[in-house]
């Protein structure tokens, strides 16, 4: 499939897990992907796994917690490649503490990286979505769809992106912009492997959001990514797509 000739997808996270995947889908399906992350290494390595591929991604060092940052690399994005189509708020972070161990640093962090870098991505991105016919995807979560224990500042990040992802779609309703988010279960990436349980935790309340089925592979989410995100998926605006081994459907 070549869904993606003469497009452009600008995605963060892409150094890692799902933005890698999605950036590596996307550039096989003929997409000039312009990938950030703040760490550089992955980001490399992301470039050299797609050359391998025979496919150019372009990289640039950004954190989504900077808005400035946001703001030049979109613009250089679209100065690179004369356009926008796509663009992916995937970067996030996830951390396991009871309630009293939240610190104010940890929920700032949480809050900078995985809620206000993906508005401020939005606000950046869509003036030249709209331009494209395009679409944004935000990587929201099942958290964001449950309440789950001892992730308390994650679970309130994703049901943001859940409601901007909603109130996005409204907003540009009467436009041709396409804004969907994603709601993945486990995926066997860094962030789930690297996953620290907290001390003393009570494994019986955790089991709903465990669920019964094996995390999706990064590879599954970039396939669902790239189908939302392509020609295919014209009417689906709005919508919060579970992709989780039926996790949420109890
Ligand atoms: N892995 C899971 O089980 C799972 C489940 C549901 C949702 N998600 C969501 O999927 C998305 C991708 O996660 P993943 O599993 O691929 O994790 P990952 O750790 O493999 O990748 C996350 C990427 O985000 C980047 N990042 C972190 N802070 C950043 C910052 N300040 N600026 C720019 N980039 C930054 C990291 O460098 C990394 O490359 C996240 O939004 C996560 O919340 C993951």
């Amino acid at each position: 499939m070549q869904r993606f000739t003469d497009k452009v997808a600008f995605l963060t996270g892409a150094a890692s897990g799902v933005g890698r995947a999605t950036a590596l889908r996307l550039a096989s399906e003929g997409c000039a992907v312009y990938a950030v992350d703040i760490n550089e290494a992955g980001l490399d390595e992301t470039a050299s796994l797609a050359a391998d591929a025979g496919n150019a991604i372009t990289t640039r060092r950004m954190d989504v917690t900077s808005i400035d940052e946001i703001r030049s690399a979109v613009a250089d994005c679209v100065a690179t490649h004369g356009g926008l189509d796509v663009a992916g708020n995937i970067a996030g972070i996830a951390v396991q503490r009871h309630l009293s161990d939240v610190t104010e640093h940890d929920w700032d962090l949480m809050n900078a990286i995985n809620l206000k870098g993906p508005f401020f991505v939005a606000q950046a991105t869509i003036p030249h979505l709209l331009e494209r016919k395009g679409a944004l995807i935000n990587i929201a979560s099942n958290a964001g769809l449950m309440g789950q224990a001892y992730t308390v500042p994650y679970c309130t990040t994703k049901g943001g992106i859940v409601n901007m992802t909603r109130a996005l779609a409204m907003e540009f309703i009467r436009t041709e912009l396409r804004v969907n988010a994603i709601a993945p279960g486990g995926i066997d990436t860094p962030l789930h492997r690297n996953f620290e349980l907290a001390d003393g935790i009570d494994f019986e309340i955790m089991q709903n959001h465990v669920g019964y089925r094996p995390p999706s592979s990064a590879d599954q989410i970039a396939a669902f990514f790239a189908f939302l995100a392509s020609d295919e998926a014209a009417n689906i605006h709005g919508s919060i797509l579970s992709a989780d081994g039926g996790l949420t459907a109890a």
